[in-house]
């Protein structure tokens, strides 16, 4: 039986628009307590279906309308898992690829920022918990750390009646592959990075102080390093902060990748200073990180706190700078899979044809 598939970036625009439909998650438990699509529901049939078990999903009804979209890792016992259902006579159907392919599923949210005359669209893929923005004042718009194809950057900003004239990134990620450079040469945007050796292609240097103009709307540069050495924050009118992967909403930016441990701890401390930096803000600047450690539903709502909530949901901002230091370097996550490859192409600014079997899995550059 030829099974009928669904692509993400259908599936996608069917949750944007609230479609009712099931989708179900065949995957091993352990695998789908990583990542998931929001809203998903899950049946541990996996070795069922790989086996031929008659009884594997026999006990499965949708939740939610008629219709099923079936997810596993790559989309190949997700089709055993449609033809199972559509053989019960249900309307379901595979997604393609699975959830490699759904890392690139993406929704967007518009950021209110009082005191600004800039709007701010966030820009969240769904499937991986990357964050990128995309700022518009005037006509003229500012991505800051594009992850997803340059195309739905350029789409969104159509919508506005913005045209892209500066992509910017907060600095070289280790947990996907960045799409500025891309985004800068199909646009014909400057591509502007913080003032850095790591990496060999050409760019704007931008140093603490700087401004990046954006309509009537400006964006101050923080140098911010910890995170990574040349870390960086961009201050929206004095209202809005983009901490990339140094402040995050309830956690703190990871100071030991691509370092040794000696290098961690000197990192840790540069990190605890630059934080310092960061909290001496005005308490309602709203703070729009690169990460979220949780699926993106599609609810149009922004991922954002404003830097009080933030303070007060985070606890190593209040530790004194040793134990800052210890408890950061004690609780490291696992490093994220295949790191040093994706920074090693970010430094060399290229990008995979299929950028998604490196871009597998959560993202990690977060401590809480
Ligand atoms: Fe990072």
């Amino acid at each position: 039986m030829t099974v009928p598939t669904i692509s993400t970036e259908d599936l996608r625009e069917l949750l944007e628009r609230g479609t009712p439909l099931t989708v179900l998650d065949v995957r091993p438990a352990a695998e789908r307590a990583e990542w998931s699509i929001p809203g998903s529901v899950h049946a541990d049939a996996y070795e069922a279906l790989r086996r031929a078990d008659p009884t594997a999903l026999a006990d499965f009804h949708p939740t939610n309308g008629d219709r099923v979209v079936t997810v596993c890792a790559a989309g190949k016992t997700s089709r055993l898992a449609a033809e199972r259902l559509r053989a019960r006579g249900l309307d379901a159907v595979s997604l393609e690829g699975g959830m490699r392919a759904w890392s690139l599923a993406w929704n967007s949210a518009e950021v209110p920022c009082p005191g600004s005359t800039a709007r701010i669209v966030q820009l969240r893929r769904a499937g991986k918990g990357c964050l990128s923005y995309l700022i518009g004042s005037n006509g003229a718009a500012v991505v800051i750390d594009a992850s997803l194809d340059p195309q739905v950057y350029h789409r969104v900003a159509d919508t506005h009646g913005w045209r892209i004239r500066t992509a910017l990134e907060t600095h070289v990620h280790a947990d996907h592959l960045s799409r500025a450079r891309a985004l800068a040469a199909d646009t014909g945007a400057r591509l502007c990075l913080p003032a850095t050796d790591r990496v060999s292609f050409e760019y704007e240097p931008l140093n603490d102080g700087d401004t990046v103009r954006v309509g009537s709307s400006a964006l101050r540069v923080l140098r911010t390093p910890g995170h990574t050495p040349e870390s960086t924050c961009y201050l929206l009118d004095d209202r809005a902060l983009f901490t990339g992967d140094t402040l995050f909403l309830a956690a703190v930016g990871r100071p030991d990748l691509e370092a040794t441990t000696e290098q961690s701890e000197s990192r840790a401390h540069v990190l605890y200073a630059s934080l310092q930096r960061l909290v001496a803000l005005p308490p309602d600047t709203v703070i729009l990180p690169a990460h979220t450690s949780e699926p993106v539903a599609f609810d149009g709502r922004p991922i954002s706190a404003t830097l009080r909530q933030v303070r007060a949901r985070t606890l190593l901002l209040r530790e004194t700078e040793e134990r800052f230091v210890s408890q950061i370097l004690t609780r490291l996550p696992p490093t994220p899979p295949n790191h040093h490859r994706i920074v090693a192409l970010n430094e060399a600014g290229t990008l995979p044809d299929d950028p998604t079997e490196l871009e597998a899995g959560a993202n990690r550059c977060a401590v809480a």
